[in-house]
């Protein structure tokens, strides 16, 4: 099937009939989860690559592509801005921005993406001229972008406001420049280096974010001729070329959040879980986490097994950082493992302010967890009780899901429209590993 028609652009659920409807998880939970799950590519890495294409006329095809309402949602950003916009329906999606002309943004789609300023830096690659919605509000805390436009400033780009909430960025002439930002950023990082890469001369950015996703971004954007160096360090050295060029295929990298969550299930449900095409380099410090948690785990070239142990062992602290330290988007599938250990562990969230928006509904559903500071004190609970729950975002509606798999009994997690932004079909992926779980309207 090609879909090459414009698609929801509510970041709701998609129905046969291609409508919106509210839907919601049944979870008959306490069976332990057994099997295999190949990975999908990374949520993070597909967005900003696909943006990235407008800096490349012609025609990419990007494959490993997820098939998630974000994903969707940057396809129709892209279309209403003048790209041809194709995906295949097989985890494909060609992608032709030879006659995207428009500078401006879309608001009412790009509101629905937190990542959506993302795309300012390819807009000013390609035209010199951007104009975004600044960041509302987000569930998980403040999107400051003070260091994008700092950035973008280093660059030679003049800052504005217009009317209706958007930002303009300007450069007659984008030219190299040296940024060093303040704090670890993955959308800075990104949307500065996607402007730097057709700047004239040489750009050097220091404390860049180290996550794969900012490496993918790179190999996708040298792939396309631009001269990228030091991708995976903090330091980036980014030499102006003066055009990339199209017309090749890109394979998206595994998604260790996604491969996170999967392997919790195996520990929370006592059960034993392998995720196929994956990368454990990317999960270092959450995999040491599943093992002190007394967790068996188990990693080859492109799989992760984690067979779950009872008794769960509290882990002392987790602290949340970016890459390589402990990642904010697998914090609460984490926190809700050790709500069922048999001791005390801290969780400090260091990079969103709200991201503990989820610990009322796992408490409704028994677990025994106290906010003091910016740190979750959980301590450990024999067993979690089967509620009705509703995911305020997409990882704490996952963790909320992986409650209702530990839970007995039947749970139901509403807020689908958030899990379904990071994760393909759900409900299919934990039933093909045994889980009794249903999508309801
Ligand atoms: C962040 C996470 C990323 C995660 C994504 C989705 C980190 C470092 N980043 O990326 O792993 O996948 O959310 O959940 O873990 N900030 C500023 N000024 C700026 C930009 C950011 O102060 O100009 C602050 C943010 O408010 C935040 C921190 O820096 O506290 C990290 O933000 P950033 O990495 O940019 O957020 P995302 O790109 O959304």
């Amino acid at each position: 099937m090609t879909i090459c028609e414009p698609v929801c652009e509510s970041g709701q659920s998609l129905n046969e009939n291609g409508g919106n409807e509210v839907t919601r998880l049944i979870i008959n939970g306490g069976k332990p989860l057994r099997g295999e799950i190949a990975a999908n590519g990374a949520k993070n890495a597909a967005l900003p690559i696909m943006a990235a294409c407008i800096l490349a006329p012609g025609k990419v095809k990007l494959n490993r592509i997820p098939d998630i309402s974000d994903v969707r949602i940057m396809g129709e950003i892209l279309r209403q801005m003048g790209a041809e916009v194709c995906f295949d329906g097989k985890g494909s999606v060609v992608i032709d921005t030879t006659n995207l002309s428009e500078t401006k943004a879309p608001y009412r789609l790009v509101k629905k993406l937190n990542a959506s300023f993302d795309i300012t830096g390819a807009l000013l690659g390609r035209h010199g001229d951007a104009s975004v919605p600044l960041p509302g509000g987000c569930v998980i805390g403040t999107r400051a972008i003070d260091m994008h436009l700092e950035g973008f400033k280093s660059l030679g780009c003049v800052i504005g406001q217009e009317p209706g909430g958007f930002v303009s960025v300007k450069a007659n002439k984008l030219s190299g420049g040296r940024y060093h930002f303040a704090k670890t950023s993955v959308g800075a990082t990104k949307n500065v280096m996607m402007a730097a890469v057709l700047a004239k001369g040489k750009t050097i950015l220091e404390n860049v974010a180290r996550e794969p996703e900012v490496v993918d971004l790179a190999d996708f954007l040298n792939a396309c001729g631009a001269n990228i160096t030091g991708q995976g360090t903090t330091k980036l050295e980014i030499h102006g070329v003066k055009e990339l060029h199209a017309d090749f295929e890109y394979s998206i990298i595994p998604d260790r959040i996604e491969t996170g969550t999967y392997l919790t299930a195996a520990a929370i449900t006592g059960g034993d879980i392998t995720v196929s095409g994956t990368n454990p380099e990317f999960l270092k410090t959450f995999l040491r986490k599943i093992g002190k948690a007394g967790q068996k785990v188990t990693t080859g070239n492109d799989f992760i097994r984690v067979e779950g142990m009872k008794p769960i062992l509290p882990v002392g602290a987790i602290i949340t950082e970016p890459h390589p330290g402990f990642p904010t988007d697998l914090q609460p599938q984490t926190l809700t493992l050790l709500s069922l250990s048999n001791g005390t562990s801290y969780v400090r969230e260091k990079i969103f302010d709200m991201r503990f928006n989820y610990i009322n509904e796992l408490r409704r559903m028994g677990a025994n967890v106290e906010i003091e500071g910016g740190t979750a004190v959980v301590r450990g609970v024999s067993r979690l009780l089967s509620a009705p729950v509703d995911a305020p975002d997409i990882r704490a509606g996952s963790a909320l899901v992986l409650a209702a798999l530990a839970a007995e009994g039947v749970s139901e997690v509403s807020g689908l429209c958030y899990i379904d932004r990071g994760y393909e079909k759900i409900e299919d992926r934990f039933a093909s590993v045994g889980a009794d779980i249903r999508r309801v309207p």
